[in-house]
């Protein structure tokens, strides 16, 4: 069964499309609805253990970048990554020997692991944020395993709020939050953990990242000794931190009209580069081949110009990531 909860029609803006979002039920129909529209690049939120997901195909640049919209979200922090099992983990991630025991005491269930990435992943850049790891988790919700077994597709999902409001618990927090902004709902009804997924990091050193659903003293029970923890807000999220992770190597200048001689120009909307973010000046497009951008200017060895982007909607994050790579190095 489909219901579609609409916001009134924009008496400038009536598409459709991008005022509802589907309701699907919990059963056959709903979720090969959903995995449909998945597969498509749209956004569908679903219920996992933990706190409703706002699912995106991993492997779709677009897909990924509309999340970040959707979430009106000011920075591009990583992705989640959820996967059915170990073995679907293991093709986008390296497991190191306690990862995977951890793995395998823990999945299906509340535990994010942070894991360099394989060879040949093919996830979209902008689901680790350009870092050369990422967060994989393997939920226990039977919708959430029976929407990636149909989906067929790695699942990058943030909590399905707003960017700094409360995660959502149930579909209807997330249509109240979300609503015209995403595709569809999943209708799982209430979440039984209430709280997001503990991450930890393992390599070199297993390390708590963030407290969650996963109580940390099982983990240390399954590690046979205490877990170190380095949950401060600026390990993990703060975007200066991950930043150091990726800067290019090639001096960055921001807001260029007129390339310097010499330079590698990454243009947007009328400005013409060398490569383009987007020619037609779709933010949403220029956000999901951002990172792809940065590594083809810095390829190249020459100092890198990038043309202005504007600071409404996703052009905030782009700008947020910009900056950062223009920034002074240590
Ligand atoms: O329970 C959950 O984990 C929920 C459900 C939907 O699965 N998801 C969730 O996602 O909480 P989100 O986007 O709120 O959490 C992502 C966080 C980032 O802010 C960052 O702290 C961490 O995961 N993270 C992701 N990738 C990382 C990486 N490569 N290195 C370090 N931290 C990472
Ligand atoms: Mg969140």
């Amino acid at each position: 069964m489909v219901t579609t909860l609409g916001r009134t029609p924009h008496p400038i803006n009536n598409d459709a499309a991008l005022q509802m979002t589907e309701m699907l039920a919990p059963d056959t129909s709903g979720i090969a609805r959903a995995a449909a529209l998945l597969r498509e690049g749209a956004l569908v939120a679903f219920p996992t253990e933990t706190v409703y997901g706002l699912g995106a195909d991993a492997t779709n640049a677009l897909a990924c970048a509309r999340v970040f919209e959707a979430k009106g979200r000011p920075t591009f922090n990583p992705l989640i990554v959820h996967v059915p099992d170990l073995a679907t983990a293991e093709t986008l991630a390296v497991f190191d020997p306690v990862a995977r025991d951890l793995a395998q005491a823990f999945w299906p269930g509340p535990l994010t692991l942070v894991l360099p990435l394989r060879m040949g992943h093919g996830l979209a850049d902008l689901v680790s944020a350009g870092l050369p790891t990422v967060a994989i988790r393997v939920p226990a919700h039977p919708l959430a395993q029976s929407l990636m077994r149909a989906t067929g597709r790695p699942l990058a999902a943030p909590s399905a709020n707003p960017s700094g409001r409360i995660s959502p618990t149930t579909a209807d927090h997330v249509v109240q939050g979300l609503r015209g902004r995403i595709a569809a709902v999943l209708d799982g009804g209430p979440c039984k953990v209430g709280v997001e997924s503990t991450i930890m990091g393992v390599a070199p050193q297993p390390v708590l990242l963030r407290a969650g659903g996963l109580p940390t003293e099982a983990i240390e029970a399954a590690l046979g000794h205490p877990l170190r923890e380095d949950t401060t807000p600026g390990t993990v999220q703060a975007p200066g931190q991950l930043a150091s992770h990726y800067a290019p190597r090639a001096t960055v200048r921001l807001n260029v009209t007129k390339r310097t001689a010499g330079s590698f120009l990454i243009g947007f909307g009328a400005i013409e580069g060398d490569i383009s973010l987007s020619h037609s000046g779709d933010l949403v497009e220029a956000a999901s081949r951002l990172f792809a951008a940065l590594h083809s200017a810095d390829a190249q060895g020459k100092p890198i110009e990038i043309a202005p982007i504007p600071t409404t909607g996703l052009g905030r994050a782009i700008n947020d990531r910009l900056s950062r790579a223009a920034a002074p190095r240590p």
